[in-house]
């Protein structure tokens, strides 16, 4: 049976093929494609860039007090964005106000060897504590802006309400790892999902627990049929890349001209290419890992431009459950949403929940460490070899260093857990066990899988 698999592999018949004796398995469940709106990518480029989905922040001058200028203008934008980080865009408020709010590239783009990335997830956020935007100091602000200028405040205030009441709940454990999942359930939570107004009080009640993940890279969004690590994101994929706009967005009429760009976003996402490694790849032994690859992987993550866009059940998959488990246990989010703005219109978008992950498409995988969706695995070697991966480990955020050999992040492997920097395994959602398809081969034959991943 596997055999024909992997004769029928060089077609896009093959996937169909494949899928059968996969379910027939039980292995994977096949996640059909769902309509897209087409658009402009350039036009997309420059509304993430500089676009107002997000029409409150900080007043300008404040901003620059806080945060200081930015000299090396990674995105080269001109004018007042010029010197402001890239991961902060200056918008019109409703009412004039130029105000600095946050952008997609806080979390979706991450400096690598002196170059910005754009797609790649930023893997040395931190939400532990010690950011600027805080509930105390969005309290100051508040009474500061209420005194100066009410015009600034009146800008202010949608984006200051929201972290005052939700951003003490935006908390990880360790450095690194994100907390969108969290973050998109409070915000739900406070908002009517028909209106999308906000409430001051909670709606529906979101778990304790803070269900830390990595951040997938933009790329690969071009071939997956579900969004998300549980790729439970279906219909219009637009809509969900606009969920961001959740935080301070004060009507539907609001979304409804955000989400007109975003079919032009979309557009953009997906022609950002992967990109190449950037040093020397030993052919032969790439080739060989070539072959390891499609008898022991590209069942699950395709191989080319076939990609079989597979759910893998918890029973196969075995990699730390809290993130998928947290969507089932509030269903009411699942609710939310597709009772939601969100999912109406003649675009709509809706959830479909899994207990399991999405076999993710590689290319790139070179530079997306550390690895599985909570970013437990600092290197691929790891995720080949479960006894290879450290149980707690920390990189020098200071110090970033990147290891083109094991591939993947230069680490210190440690006893025991320690304070923020330090990632700890035993923590609920931080687990670094599971997919052990790679534990039966021989180190040689993982040499060359890895080999073979970095010409993806
Ligand atoms: C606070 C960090 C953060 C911000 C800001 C953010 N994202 Fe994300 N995004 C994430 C994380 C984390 C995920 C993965 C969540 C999951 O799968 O559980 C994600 C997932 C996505 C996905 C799905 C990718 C896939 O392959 O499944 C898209 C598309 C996306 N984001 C687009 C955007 C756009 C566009 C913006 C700005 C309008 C944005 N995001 C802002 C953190 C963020
Ligand atoms: C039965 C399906 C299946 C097989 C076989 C499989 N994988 Fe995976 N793989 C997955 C799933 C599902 C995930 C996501 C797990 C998670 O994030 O918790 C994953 C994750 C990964 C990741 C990390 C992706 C990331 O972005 O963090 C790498 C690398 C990877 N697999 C490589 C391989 C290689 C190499 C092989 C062959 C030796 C292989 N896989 C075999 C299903 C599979």
């Amino acid at each position: 049976m596997k055999k024909i698999v992997v004769l029928f592999c060089f077609s896009a018949v093959c996937f169909s093929f494949n899928r059968t004796v996969n379910n027939f398995f039980g292995e994977g469940v096949y996640i059909p494609a769902s309509h897209q709106r087409s658009g402009d990518s350039a036009k997309g480029y420059q509304y993430l860039v500089t676009g107002d989905y997000l029409k409150s922040g900080i007043p300008l001058n404040y901003f620059k007090l806080a945060f200081g200028k930015d000299n090396l203008n990674y995105l080269n934008r001109d004018s007042i964005n010029a010197n402001i980080s890239y991961e902060y865009t200056a918008v019109k408020a409703a009412n004039g106000e130029i105000v600095v709010a946050p952008n997609c590239l806080q979390c979706h783009a991450q400096a690598f060897d002196g170059k910005l990335v754009i797609g790649l997830g930023n893997t040395t956020i931190d939400f532990t504590g010690g950011e600027k935007l805080n509930p105390r100091n969005a309290a100051i602000a508040e009474s500061f802006l209420k005194k100066a200028s009410l015009k600034k405040y009146e800008a202010a205030e949608p984006f200051l309400k929201v972290v005052k009441k939700i951003s003490a709940q935006l908390y990880t454990k360790v450095r690194g790892v994100n907390v969108a999942d969290r973050l998109a359930a409070l915000l739900a939570a406070h908002r009517d999902p028909e209106t999308l107004r906000w409430s001051e009080t909670p709606m529906m009640e979101v778990p304790d627990n803070v269900v830390p993940s990595d951040v997938p890279a933009w790329w690969l969004l071009k071939k997956k049929h579900g969004l998300f690590y549980n790729g439970f994101g279906r219909g219009d994929f637009g809509r969900f890349a606009m969920a961001s706009n959740l935080l301070t967005v004060n009507d539907t009429a609001e979304s409804a001209e955000v989400d007109q760009h975003f079919n032009d976003v979309l557009a953009y996402l997906k022609s950002i290419e992967a990109p190449k490694y950037p040093y020397l790849i030993d052919e032969k032994l790439a080739g060989q890992g070539g072959v390891l690859f499609i008898e022991h992987c590209s069942k699950c993550h395709g191989n080319g431009d076939g990609y079989p866009n597979l759910l893998i059940p918890e029973a196969t998959i075995k990699t730390d459950s809290l993130l998928y488990k947290s969507n089932y246990q509030s269903p009411q989010f699942v609710n939310w949403f597709n009772n939601s703005w969100f999912a109406r219109g003649d675009h709509p978008a809706r959830l479909e929940p899994f207990n399991g992950y999405i076999a993710p498409p590689l290319d790139g995988i070179w530079i997306t460490a550390p690895y599985f969706h909570n970013g437990s695995v600092p290197t691929l070697e790891g995720v080949l070899n479960s006894k290879a991966r450290p149980k707690y480990w920390s990189r020098d955020f200071d110090r970033l260093r990147y290891d083109y050999e094991n591939v993947g992040w230069e680490y210190t492997a440690h006893d025991k857990p320690n304070g923020k920097n330090i990632y700890d395994t035993d923590l609920p959602g931080y687990g670094n066990y599971g997919h052990y398809f790679g534990d039966k081969l021989t180190n040689k034959d993982r040499k060359a899988i890895i080999e073979y991943l970095k010409t993806l």
